[in-house]
């Protein structure tokens, strides 16, 4: 898919002040300096859309950027865990992230970064446990994958989808990048797209099937003039 544009919208830390529109959001997640916001320039293609910072917790609300004039739409999200902040600022974070996820109905898709060069970290770990619980849909994308070699990378993959598989019975779609090779744009916007897809036919069924209700309903209306 091509991202014709994209463009700064709006930031908040309540998810009852977030655009009102009804198509799918995209958010990313991931510890704090994890690349969240060079991803989402990568992916758009606009060096400056997100603000990045070589210093852990520059995102602290919840940003939105409109794509392609709306269509859909992608979230930045704060970075959880970490440590220098204060425990109430850390505490209003997770707040912020928890309500984004559980309350935005648009939410449509979680991307869970985690940095590639690691082994599983316990953080990430309880995060997508939670996410799990709630029923959240969510991916995973490896990040800064141009910082180690190849073949460490697919270790710590491999090593990565063996622990997942001791809590869960499937994995969840598995993406590595590097934002700053480009590596995994066209697979993550390929994949979006198939999304985007998926709940546009959602949505015509609904339609199709309200109408048909609505006609059911006219009936038994003409019923009872009779
Ligand atoms: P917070 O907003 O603080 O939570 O961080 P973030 O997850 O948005 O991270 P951000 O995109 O600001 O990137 C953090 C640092 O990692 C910056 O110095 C980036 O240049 C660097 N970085 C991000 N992605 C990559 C990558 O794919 N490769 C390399 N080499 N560096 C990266
Ligand atoms: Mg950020």
């Amino acid at each position: 898919m091509e991202i014709k544009n994209a463009k700064y919208e709006i930031s908040n830390a309540r998810v009852n002040q977030c655009p009102l529109h009804d198509q799918p959001e995209y958010a990313f997640i991931g510890r704090s300096n994890v690349g969240k916001s060079s991803l989402i320039n990568m992916l758009t293609g606009r060096r400056n859309l997100a603000k990045t910072s070589q210093v852990p917790g520059k995102t602290i609300l919840i940003n939105h950027f409109k794509i392609n004039d709306g269509k859909w739409w992608i979230v930045d999200l704060p970075g959880y865990g970490y440590a220098s902040r204060g425990k109430q600022q850390r505490a209003e974070i997770k707040r912020i992230i928890e309500d984004y996820v559980t309350q935005r109905p648009q939410m449509t898709l979680l991307f869970v970064l985690i940095d590639i060069r690691h082994e599983p970290q316990k953080i990430d770990l309880e995060f997508i446990e939670w996410l799990g619980e709630n029923d959240v849909p969510f991916a995973i994308v490896f990040t800064k994958a141009d910082k180690i070699s190849k073949k460490a990378a697919e270790k710590n993959i491999e090593d990565y989808k063996n622990t997942l598989l001791k809590n869960w019975e499937e994995l969840p779609p598995i993406f590595v990048t590097s934002s700053e090779k480009r590596t995994g744009k066209d697979e993550l916007l390929d994949y979006i797209e198939s999304i985007n897809t998926e709940v546009e036919n959602s949505k015509i069924e609904e339609i199709n099937e309200e109408s048909i209700t609505g006609d059911s309903l006219n009936d038994s209306n003409s019923e009872n003039e009779k």
